[in-house]
């Protein structure tokens, strides 16, 4: 049984998408242990106690520094001590140290496709913002490995959404969360429970 921790930052649709796989029997061999925010005011948050799940809040805001909040939220995963850490709209840096103990363990979801629109900024609207801005008539969503770089882990698995005339920001991210997002997540972590995905390093994956 694969043990997840989800962390989340805002509505939670990611997070019900896996919630909603696992009860369906889309994700199999998957527990989630707890679903932790950085912002106790997160919908994620209320979506996980209504589906009996730990929720707790972590924000860097009740920490000295963000030092000590690395710290502190390191910490607290070593004890919940998940098999896979799942960032579903997640939108804080992961802590050098965690990156470090759940190495190959940490997986990410990122509503462009990697290398596109991605990096320091690249996060949100704002992706959607910039393909729209670009003229991209192709978008997408991508999930990864977390390793130490911005949004630069071995990529497991990427879907194209096609952008369409009089898109805004808010219509082209709903189309990115329905046709990619909320399909792809799931998808790996299932893949992930049952042993088809293999990491390599922190720069390569396969599948088995
Ligand atoms: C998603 O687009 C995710 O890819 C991005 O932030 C958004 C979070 O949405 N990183 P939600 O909280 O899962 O609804």
């Amino acid at each position: 049984m694969l043990k997840i921790v989800v962390c989340v930052s805002g509505g939670g649709t990611n997070l019900q998408a896996i919630l909603d796989a696992i009860d369906s029997g889309r994700i199999t061999n998957t527990q989630v242990l707890a679903v932790i925010s950085n912002n106790a005011g997160a919908k994620a948050l209320e979506r996980a106690r209504d589906h009996g799940i730990e929720a707790r809040a972590l924000s860097p805001r009740k920490y000295p520094d963000r030092e000590a909040f690395n710290q502190a939220f390191t910490e607290e995963m070593e004890k919940l001590s998940p098999d896979l850490i799942v960032l579903a709209g997640f939108l804080v840096r992961i802590p050098p140290q965690m990156v470090a103990a759940f190495s190959g363990r940490i997986v990410n979801i990122h509503p462009s496709l990697i290398p596109s629109f991605c990096g320091v900024g690249y996060y949100g609207l704002k992706v959607h913002e910039k393909a729209l801005e670009r003229g991209v008539k192709v978008t997408g969503a991508t999930v990864h490995f977390v390793n130490d770089g911005m949004d630069e882990g071995p990529i497991i698995a990427q879907k194209a959404v096609d952008v369409e005339e009089g898109d805004t920001p808010e219509t082209l991210q709903r189309r990115v969360m329905e046709q990619a997002e909320w399909i792809l997540l799931p998808q790996a972590i299932d893949d992930i429970a049952n042993d088809r995905i293999h990491i390599i390093d922190n720069k390569a994956m396969r599948r088995k």
